[in-house]
């Protein structure tokens, strides 16, 4: 099982879909190849990630058997259920002032069921315990667009990050 990671009682909870190859061998949340594109995004925002709490919706990697090979693939709502237990106790754990959810299966969770990344990303929800919550497009997902594509999707969710980062500033200001 992977779970979330970071300072506790952080302002910034980042909830990802659940845990890949490089994950789940290391036990640690957005270590791999997403996770490198995500410190990127990060710092060049200016959040440092030691000052966040990084997680998912689920704890166990999701997968499907092809060809004999294990391939990630996106929880299901039974597996996100068994796992709300996690996140419940995260939530009272972190006690974030600020959700930043990363692809729709997060979104779905503790936004809305029908949270379409399109529509709903660079702007804040109620999310879960009222919690305002945002997301963006999730990194793996920038992976598999081709250059043209992957350019202008980076750098919306570059967008959506300084979103996050700016109110990140009035919080930490008014504290
Ligand atoms: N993708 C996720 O959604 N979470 C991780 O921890 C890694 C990749």
């Amino acid at each position: 099982m992977v779970f979330g990671e970071g300072r506790s009682l952080s302002t910034l909870m980042i909830v990802g879909e659940g845990p890949g190859a490089d994950e789940d061998a290391q036990g640690r949340p957005f270590v791999g190849r997403a996770g490198r594109l995500l410190d990127e995004v990060l710092s060049a925002t200016d959040i440092d990630r030691d000052d966040v709490w990084v997680t998912n919706i689920v704890r166990c990697r999701p997968v499907a058997k092809r060809d004999n090979n294990l391939r990630n693939r996106a929880p299901r709502a039974d597996e996100i259920k068994a796992c709300g237990i996690w996140m419940d106790q995260e939530y009272r754990f972190v006690s974030p002032q600020l959700v930043l959810c990363l692809g729709v299966t997060p979104a779905q969770a503790l936004i809305s069921r029908q949270f379409k990344i399109s529509e709903g990303r660079g702007k804040w929800h109620a999310g879960r315990n009222d919690v305002p919550t945002t997301a963006t497009y999730h990194p793996a997902y920038i992976f598999r667009l081709g250059v043209d594509d992957r350019k202008s999707v980076e750098s919306q969710m570059r967008e959506d990050l300084q979103m996050v980062a700016d109110r990140l500033g009035t919080i930490k200001h008014a504290a």
